[in-house]
């Protein structure tokens, strides 16, 4: 599938939008200074907190699994069997969870519980973080996807 360019100009701080990259979603979370701030919060409970997994871009790899920080480029695709996780960042009480879960995605297949760079957590049925696309800035406004 050819490359997919995604103008993120108009999107607000803590806005998501979706393109479609070769018949898969993909989510552009523009994520606030609070939500960056969560990602520290529930570390010790992640099942794959490097990123492990092959297929994932180097950038991929740090606490927010991005190139900037602010923006999560992700598949909306559960590593489970491939159900699409909710795009409503509920928090809350969460079955598994603490009262303290600061939000994320959430499967409604079989309930796998993602943090907001798409960590996925212990004891969830999906094995692994939800999959970055290979992507790159053209410009502070257009990323290109793919
Ligand atoms: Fe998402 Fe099973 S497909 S938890």
């Amino acid at each position: 599938g050819a490359p997919v360019e995604a103008d993120v100009s108009k999107l607000a701080i803590g806005d998501m939008m979706t393109v479609e990259w070769r018949g898969k979603p993909v989510w552009i979370l523009r994520r606030t200074p609070e939500m960056l701030a969560t990602l520290e919060q529930n570390e010790a409970r992640l099942a794959d907190p490097v990123s492990g997994e092959p297929q994932q871009p180097e950038y991929a790899t740090n606490r927010h699994r991005s190139i900037k920080p602010e923006y999560l480029i992700v598949i909306g695709i559960c590593t489970h069997l491939g159900c699409s996780p909710s795009e409503k960042f509920a928090s809350g009480t969460t079955e598994g969870m603490t009262a303290d879960w600061p939000g994320g995605f959430l499967c409604p297949c079989h309930g796998s519980i993602f943090d907001l760079a798409g960590r996925v957590y212990l004891s969830q049925p999906a094995p692994t973080n939800l999959e970055i696309p290979p992507h790159k800035w053209l410009s502070d406004g257009l990323v290109l996807i793919g």
